[in-house]
């Protein structure tokens, strides 16, 4: 079906939509003024490519130039051009421009380092290293981490092609998301808050999601995209989608040796993006070496709350990754439990209200706080830890009074008394888990352009 869309550029207002129909999907397109002339912004779920003609009105539609829609999106500068009145954009084009890593894509000449990104030395050590959940199946490749990060921000990987990974895991708030549940492809909401992705690849017990439901990260990726509520696609879908878009030719060749699209070279693709995540150069970490001479006063005072028993967090966020070793515990967040996290995955009771500890690396970036989003501030969170624990059959110790002579009933959950002072201290020190360098990164940002080529 042809489309095609007029544009009287005289008469346009400061700022107008105009949504219409391609085939199946509902596109749009947003004239917005800019220097002497105006942008096109082109949302199209469809991928479509696109005619941009013009015409001075007397003689007829001049095609000016074909462009391809690569993720939804596409933005076409127009200058003003005196003698030029309208123009429109043609959908019937399709197929006549064909797409490449090259057009589609802003990639660097050589991959970035994902593999051996360099690491400070408490990052090395066997104890961190025995927390990194890599399987020696699945290595990170600079190719494989490069082709998983065009999956990530590929909006492809939704039914409607109006959602990807990143639209929940949004690099800025540290690949989480600030809304307190993440809208799906078709408007609906996720049951829990979004997590954060940095420093994913340590945790020691290898299992994923606040329930620790997927066994390996290899087995989480997939999820979202078959989810009803996130991404509303079936496996096969997804490799038909991605097989047919010709830039994916080279960059699976470069990850895995042949073009050759499947299920399981997704997976690994975006397992390797999702590790290659990592975190070392946060201002605690630049402490590490000089026993932190970097912190402020306020900061060395929160970060001795946090570790020593005045908090206690470090009981359960501990490691210069700030993640528990073996176990998985119940914070008392409430009684009874609505969403019974690794509960729902058991059917135990005894199992009722315990969730994941990931780590709290860019803590500061993924507001709100906990399974439910509930907090909507680290202030929040250090107030509940203060005084606000609930008393509940599967709290976790760490979070109760010390115990009392044997067969006593189980201990009431304590109460730290920080002064509003301490408080203050412990934010502060939370936030030295900051890092924007891997935030901003390039190597973990949307490669799509989505400028016109
Ligand atoms: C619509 C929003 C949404 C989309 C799209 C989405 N996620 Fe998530 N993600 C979430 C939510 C919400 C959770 C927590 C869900 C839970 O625990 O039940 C989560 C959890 C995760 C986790 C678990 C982290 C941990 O430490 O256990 C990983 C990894 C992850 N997502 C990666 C991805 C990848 C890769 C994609 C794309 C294929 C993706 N997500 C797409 C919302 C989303
Ligand atoms: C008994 C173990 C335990 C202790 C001790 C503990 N936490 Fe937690 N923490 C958890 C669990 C479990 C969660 C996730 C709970 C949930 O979402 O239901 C969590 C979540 C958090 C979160 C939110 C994480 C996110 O991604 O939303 C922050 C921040 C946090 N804790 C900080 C602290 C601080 C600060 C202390 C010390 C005052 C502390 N914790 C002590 C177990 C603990």
């Amino acid at each position: 079906m042809k489309t095609i869309l007029l544009l009287p550029v005289l008469t346009l207002p400061a700022l107008a939509e105009v949504p219409f129909q391609v085939a199946a999907e509902t596109a749009s397109i947003r004239f917005t003024p800019e220097g002497n002339g105006f942008v096109m912004e082109v949302n199209d779920p469809g991928n479509h490519a696109w005619m941009l003609q013009s015409t001075d009105n007397s003689s007829g539609w001049t095609n000016m130039a074909t462009h391809r829609v690569f993720n939804g999106s596409l933005r076409i500068p127009v200058p003003r051009d005196g003698s030029r009145r309208l123009f429109r954009l043609n959908s019937d084009v399709a197929g006549q421009v064909s797409s490449s890593a090259a057009n589609a894509l802003i990639l660097p000449g050589s991959p970035y380092n994902y593999a051996n990104a360099a690491l400070p030395a408490h990052l090395l050590t066997p104890q961190i290293q025995g927390q990194n959940n890599t399987p020696v199946t699945n290595p990170t490749t600079n190719a494989g981490a490069a082709l998983g990060r065009v999956l990530f921000y590929d909006k492809r990987l939704s039914a409607n092609q109006t959602v990807s990974c990143s639209s929940c895991h949004q690099a800025q708030h540290g690949f989480s998301d600030p809304r307190k549940f993440s809208v799906g492809f078709d408007g609906g909401l996720t049951d829990r808050n979004s997590m954060g992705l940095t420093n994913a690849r340590y945790y020691l017990r290898e299992n994923f999601f606040w329930d620790e439901r997927a066994a390996t990260l290899e087995d989480q990726v997939l999820m979202p995209i078959q989810n009803e509520v996130e991404m509303g696609m079936t496996l096969d879908l997804l490799v038909q989608r991605i097989d047919a878009e010709p830039f994916y030719d080279e960059l699976f060749t470069a990850a895995f040796g042949t073009p050759e699209v499947n299920v399981t070279r997704i997976s690994r693709a975006l397992a390797q993006f999702v590790r290659s995540i990592v975190s070392g150069s946060s201002k605690y970490d630049l402490g590490v070496p000089t026993n932190f001479s970097n912190l402020t006063a306020l900061e060395n005072q929160g970060r001795q709350i946090f570790q020593g028993p005045a908090g206690g967090c470090a009981a359960c966020h501990g490691s210069d990754n700030f993640v528990p070793g073996n176990a998985i515990f119940n914070n008392g967040l409430e009684n009874p439990y609505v969403d019974k996290g690794l509960g729902e995955v058991t059917g135990l009771t005894s199992d009722e209200g315990f969730f994941k500890v990931s780590s709290l690396r860019n803590i500061e970036l993924t507001a709100p706080y906990m399974h439910d989003g509930r907090f909507a501030t680290l202030e929040q969170v250090v107030e509940f830890y203060n005084s606000g624990v609930v008393s509940h059959p599967n709290l976790s110790p760490q979070l109760r009074l010390p115990p009392g002579p044997p067969g006593s009933p189980p201990p009431q959950p304590r109460r730290l008394n920080l002064t509003a002072q301490q408080k203050t201290a412990l934010v502060a020190f939370l936030k030295t888990l900051t890092d924007t360098s891997v935030t901003t990164h390039p190597k973990y940002s949307d490669p799509f352009r989505y400028q016109a080529q």
